[in-house]
């Protein structure tokens, strides 16, 4: 049923991954610190997806071997700003690197941004900056940021360069072919979500419900060491296509106004396995060096309807067997759907939703989520606010 897809997807086949980008930048680290200072490698991206006036830079990728700055530049993942609110449209335009030497100098005397925020609160005290360049165009930056000041030296530029360059090809041949795939996987997820919700909302929030439990989760000491920036980054891209399986779904099931008969229900449980079916297909198509680039894809896809009392589906785990990610975004899901118009419900009020989830607490949802969650309900508050204010607008517009 899903050999259309498989068939594009099939594309891509031909192209060799040689590695997984993240491994691929910290070789890159692990070569050259003995020749060029640096503590923490970053990459931003830009893109112009969201408003055709408007170019957005973000925070991509990270590597650093500083287990304490690394963890403080988890925020600067997935932080997106606009890039006349930076400095570095000089960057695009000329080609030219940047040196910063001091950063507690170059933001001195200036309303501090929430970047340069999260830069000094690591620790780092001066960058050197390249523009990311792919055939002759700009796609993003490169930083290389140390936690030592007055470091960079004309003379690391020409070597800089030549080194961005390669990260600019692997870039180019691993993460194009990844975030093709990606965007075909997307793409699939929105036919079936398109049905049965109202508009991609959905989408958007269940990535933002999902990426703000994990953040607030990575500080808080009963999940300490088991989020790192790369889960984050994961749950952000992932968390939106946990019911990419309900595409095998037939429209009588998906679409029923009323209660579903058990008959149909056991049809509808299965989209958590075909969904990390076809995800697993998909990532075959391209992993030559036993990298999972859909890892997370796979586990969300599969676990999401467990419940921590075991009495969930499609396998009844409990508890800590449910992986962290499957666990987080049952909440989200849960958040989601309690607060919209499905064909067989209607919306509750956010305080009727938060009420049931803090209810099953430690029957569907794993106790300590819970507790985060309601210790910071008006962030999800925001975020839902946001969503509906966004959808009032598009229904006017
Ligand atoms: P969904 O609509 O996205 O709902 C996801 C999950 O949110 C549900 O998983 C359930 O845990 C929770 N949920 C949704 N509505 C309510 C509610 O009114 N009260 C409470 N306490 N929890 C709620 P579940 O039950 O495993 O369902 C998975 C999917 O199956 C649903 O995704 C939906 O697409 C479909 N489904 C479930 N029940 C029905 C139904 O009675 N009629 C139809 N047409 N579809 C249903
Ligand atoms: C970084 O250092 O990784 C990114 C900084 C930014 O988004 O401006
Ligand atoms: C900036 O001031 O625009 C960026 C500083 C940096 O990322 O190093
Ligand atoms: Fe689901």
């Amino acid at each position: 049923m899903f050999q259309g897809v498989l068939k594009t997807l099939e594309l891509t086949a031909e192209i060799n991954q040689t590695v997984n980008f993240d491994d691929f930048l910290e070789k890159i680290y692990d070569s050259f610190i003995d020749y060029i200072p640096y503590s923490y490698i970053g990459i931003a991206l830009l893109n112009s997806e969201k408003n055709s006036n408007e170019v957005y830079i973000k925070g991509s990728y990270g590597v650093g071997r500083n287990q304490k700055m690394k963890a403080a530049m988890t925020d600067i993942l997935g932080y997106e700003v606009s890039l006349l609110k930076t400095s570095l449209g000089n960057i695009v335009e000329t080609g030219q690197p940047r040196i910063i030497n001091d950063l507690e100098e170059h933001v001195e005397g200036k309303p501090i941004k929430g970047y340069n925020k999260i830069l000094l609160r690591s620790g780092i005290k001066s960058s050197i900056t390249l523009p990311l360049m792919i055939n002759e165009s700009c796609i993003g930056f490169i930083f290389f940021s140390s936690d030592r000041k007055n470091v960079y030296k004309e003379n690391h530029i020409s070597f800089l360069r030549v080194l961005s360059n390669s990260i600019a090809i692997a870039f180019q041949q691993n993460i194009y072919i990844e975030d093709l795939l990606y965007s075909t996987l997307l793409a699939l997820t929105k036919i079936s979500e398109e049905k049965d919700k109202d508009t991609g909302e959905h989408l958007i929030r269940m990535s933002e419900y999902s990426t703000k439990l994990a953040r607030l989760m990575s500080k808080d000491k009963r999940f300490k060491g088991q989020i790192d920036s790369k889960f984050i980054v994961d749950i952000e891209k992932f968390s939106p296509m946990h019911d990419i399986g309900k595409v095998g779904v037939p429209d009588n099931i998906l679409l029923k106004p009323g209660k579903l008969n058990e008959n149909e229900f056991n049809v509808m449980k299965n989209h958590t396995l075909n969904g990390a079916r076809v995800l697993r297909e998909a990532e075959n198509n391209i992993v030559k060096s036993g990298n999972s680039v859909f890892k997370m894809g796979i586990e969300i896809a599969e676990s999401h309807h467990e419940k921590w009392d075991g009495t969930g589906y499609p396998k009844g785990l409990k508890e800590y067997e449910i992986p962290l990610s499957g666990r987080i975004v049952a909440l989200a899901d849960v958040l989601d759907a309690l607060l919209s118009k499905r064909s067989y419900k209607d919306a509750f009020s956010f305080e009727k939703a938060t009420e049931i989830i803090l209810d099953s607490k430690g029957t569907h949802f794993d106790p300590d989520i819970v507790d985060i969650f309601i210790d910071n309900i008006d962030e999800f508050q925001l975020i839902y606010k946001k969503s509906l204010g966004r959808e009032k607008q598009s229904m006017t517009n």
